[in-house]
Formats: C-alpha cells, sequence, structure tokens
C-alpha cells in the first residue's frame, strides 16, 4: 500500500487534558505557525512548523491556510438524526414536544428511503459545522439504523448509533416489544459495531417508555457484549422525573431505575442530568458512566440549568451533545455559547478553553475514545477543522481586539457557527469545504 503523506500549515490549537486537572496553562498544545502531518487516515505529526518541516524533508505536500486555526473535530455526545426535520417546533415543554411533534417524525422512518435521504442531511449538516463523531439516536425501526450505518461506513465517519427500544407510552405504531428489540439490536451489533470505524449502542429511549421485561433485555445485551455503549436520557425535565417515580415506586431514584437493571458502566452515556442528587451522581462517578450537557436542548425544552462544576466535583465523564431536533442547532460553536449562559445563570464560569475540551477530548473521553479521536496527538485518526476567525465582518473587527489565545477563543465560541467552519476532514480526507472546490493555497 502506499501511504499519502500531506501536510497543512496553519495556526493549531488542541485540547491534550482538562483544564480541572492539570490547571488551564497545562491543557492545551497551540502553535502560532504550526504544521500538521497526516498519512493513511492518521495524524504523524504535529507541532511548530520549523521543526515539523525539519523532521520531514522530502515527499510532502504542504497546504497553506492563512488566518485559520486547525483543531480537532468536534465531538456530539447526544444528538438524534431522526429529529433533522423536526428541529425548532414551537411551544412544549418535553413531554408534549414528544407527543406532539417527535413521534409522528419518527414514523416516517418506517420508509428507508426517508430515512436515507434524512441520514444524508444530517451527515452534511455535522460535516459543515465541524462535527466528525456523534453518538446518535435513531428510531425503533431497525432499518433507520442500517441506513444511518450504511451512510455512516461511506463517509468513513467514526459514529456510534443504536436502534431506539420503547415498548410502552408512545403510540403503538412505534412501539417494539421486548423479544423484537432484543432480537433487532443482537442483529445489529453482529452486523455494524467495530465494522469500519461504526460502533453500537444499545438505546432504550428513557425509562418511561421501556416496561422493567425490556430494561431487563438491556441489561442482558450488556453482558452479552461487554464492550458496547448504552445510550439513554436521564433528568431532563420535572415532570418527566415525576413520571418515572411512579412508574418504578420500588426504586429510589431516576437513575436507580438504570442502575438495577445494570445500565450504568463505562459506555454508558446519559443525556442531560439536570436535576441529579449527590447520590445519583456518586453512582454515575463509580460507574464510569458519561453525562452528555445539551446547553441549546435544555434552554429550548425549557428543561432547566445543568450543574457542570458539581458533575466536575464528582468526578463524572461530561460530554457536550446538541440533542437536535430539542437541540436548536447542529453546531457546536453555538453549543458551548449556550453552555457559557447556562453556567452564568448559575453564577458560574466556564472558561474557553475547558469549553473547547468538553467538545473534543473530554467528548471522547466520555465515550472512551481519547486513544483514536479527541485532539491531534501523532497515532490519532486525523479528524481534524478548519476554523475561519474571519468568517464574518463581525468576528473578523471583533478578531483584531482580542489580545489573547483565550479571548480569541471565546470571541470564536461566542460568535461562531457553521460561518466559521472553513474545512472538515474525516480520517485524512477533505469532507466539507466552504470554499466549495476551489483549491486551497499550495506552498
Ligand atoms: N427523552 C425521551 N426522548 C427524548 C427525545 O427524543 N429528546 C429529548 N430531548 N429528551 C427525550
Ligand atoms: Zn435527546
Amino acid at each position: 500500500m502506499t501511504l499519502q503523506r500531506t501536510a497543512y500549515r496553519s495556526a493549531i490549537l488542541h485540547s491534550i487534558a482538562d483544564p480541572q486537572e492539570v490547571g488551564l496553562d497545562n491543557s492545551f498544545e497551540f502553535f502560532e505557525d504550526g504544521v500538521l502531518v497526516v498519512e493513511n487516515g492518521h495524524i504523524l505529526d504535529v507541532g511548530p512548523a520549523d521543526e515539523v518541516l525539519a523532521r520531514h524533508p522530502s515527499g510532502m505536500s504542504v497546504t497553506q491556510y492563512e488566518h485559520k486555526l486547525i483543531t480537532a473535530g468536534f465531538i456530539d455526545t447526544h444528538i438524534h438524526y431522526p429529529q433533522t426535520g423536526m428541529i425548532a417546533s414551537y411551544g412544549e415543554q418535553l413531554l408534549d414536544w414528544l407527543e406532539n411533534y417527535t413521534f409522528p417524525e419518527e414514523l416516517k422512518f418506517k420508509n428507508p428511503v426517508y430515512a436515507r435521504q434524512v441520514a444524508n442531511i444530517f451527515f452534511d449538516e455535522l460535516a459543515s459545522n465541524g462535527t466528525t463523531t456523534a453518538l446518535v439516536f435513531g428510531t425503533v425501526h431497525k432499518e433507520s439504523v442500517d441506513v444511518f450505518f450504511e451512510e455512516a461506513e461511506k463517509r468513513k465517519l467514526r459514529m456510534i448509533a443504536g436502534k431506539v427500544l420503547m415498548d410502552r407510552n408512545a403510540p403503538d405504531y412505534l412501539t417494539d416489544t421486548p423479544e423484537s428489540g432484543y432480537q433487532d439490536s443482537k442483529a445489529l451489533i453482529e452486523k455494524w459495531h467495530n465494522k469500519d470505524r461504526l460502533l453500537y449502542a444499545v438505546t432504550p429511549r428513557f425509562a418511561p417508555t421501556s416496561t422493567p421485561e425490556q430494561l431487563a433485555t438491556v441489561g442482558k445485551l450488556l453482558e452479552e457484549y461487554p464492550d458496547v455503549y448504552m445510550h439513554t436520557h436521564l433528568s431532563e425535565n420535572k415532570k418527566e422525573i415525576e413520571w418515572v417515580l411512579e412508574l418504578f415506586p420500588e426504586r429510589d431514584s431516576y437513575l436507580d431505575v438504570y442502575d438495577h437493571y445494570k445500565l450504568l458502566k463505562n459506555r454508558a452515556v446519559f443525556a442531560h442530568g439536570v436535576h441529579l442528587t449527590d447520590c445519583e451522581c456518586k453512582r454515575l462517578s463509580e460507574t464510569g458512566s458519561a453525562i452528555a450537557f445539551c446547553p441549546t436542548s435544555n434552554l429550548f425544552l425549557g428543561s432547566g440549568l445543568f450543574n457542570l462544576p458539581k458533575m466536575e466535583q464528582h468526578g463524572i465523564r461530561v460530554g457536550m451533545g446538541t440533542d437536535v431536533g430539542a437541540g436548536t442547532s447542529f453546531s457546536m460553536l453555538q453549543t458551548m455559547s449556550e453552555a457559557y449562559k447556562i453556567l452564568q445563570l448559575q453564577q458560574q464560569k466556564l472558561h474557553p478553553l475547558k469549553s473547547l475540551y468538553l467538545s473534543t477530548l473530554g467528548g471522547a473521553k466520555a465515550l472512551y475514545l481519547d486513544d483514536k479521536i479527541g485532539n491531534l496527538k501523532p497515532g490519532k485518526e486525523a479528524d481534524f477543522v478548519v476554523l475561519d476567525l474571519h468568517a464574518t465582518p463581525l468576528m473578523s473587527f471583533r478578531m483584531q481586539q482580542a489580545k489573547t489565545l483565550e479571548e480569541q477563543l471565546f470571541v470564536l465560541m461566542s460568535l461562531g457557527d457553521d460561518r466559521t467552519v472553513s474545512k472538515t476532514f474525516v480520517y485524512g480526507e477533505k469532507a466539507y469545504d466552504a470554499e466549495g472546490t476551489t483549491e486551497p493555497e499550495m506552498v
């Protein structure tokens, strides 16, 4: 096999550790004039341009990007691809929103032609927003996940997804049974888990839509396939929590329902966790489970304010999620901007380097994929983005006033969105270019 070596020269910034653990200064690497070398879908080298170029004196094309910033591809730890077509649906909080908007849209995924069309719109949106890995809900239909993985595989994406398990408290047209849900999930795991860059998540929608019998089958699948993911919702909305306690009166808390059925573990990801008690936080931490913080969704559905410092105190793994279609943007930059405001409302601060960490390396850690993705360290898979610090006249003007890297990063997060993403690279290949087919400058 011939190895294709390419290099990209630009400012480069990436997260190398959690600022909470190592301090802000030790949490990142920044090369004002840096070079990133990619070979065979992986990162071969990164560092200051003079040093990297000296280490690779020949046989390498170098593409230079002016006024740009290269960083790792963003990681979205919670999103629903079937909700792409009903994003921005007016007026309801969680339970009515599900009934009035979500379930009718998810019915359409019975048709694999429609599912494939939406999957492609979804992947195009991820690419134009710089997101290279996501943990994704399908619908109850097995085919919704087959077409999703087929399209993800063509794009060489590292994606995690699963079929929704839901056998009660939902319309008949959208329910499975403990037996069919188990068999369909098993077949999908056998077919897709660890195929190329794809991974499977057993996906009970949330406690209210599964019977105890179905939750027991989830525990069984996780026992049979210990390295698959578990992906669900937890403590998002106060009425939802009350309902869970009515449905499972013998359990101590919402999380205790999942705990009872052995759903807490490494690679278990719970979306939201807005209203968690200390006991629940302790269990999440000791089991290596993760929470997906979904700011735009929590604001849009009026669910509540996520307490990030509390999660940190308990040592819980946290990633960022858009939660489209309750979330209102595919952009992880917009998601970081709203996260900042959620902490502000609680008299807390979210430093831009912490946001960068949560959206890249922290997400990778939440997904136990930090040996493969999350930053630009040599050996990792070459998923990265080229961001345009002058994407709009306002951003360009504001950037000139920003003196430090941290200030610039904060402006990028506060004002940035898909207009800020110039290029997205997946497994070493360009998957999106805002300038269309225009060839970048060569040096
Ligand atoms: N809880 C159960 N299902 C859903 C969903 O589709 N979106 C959100 N945000 N919360 C949920
Ligand atoms: Zn969700």
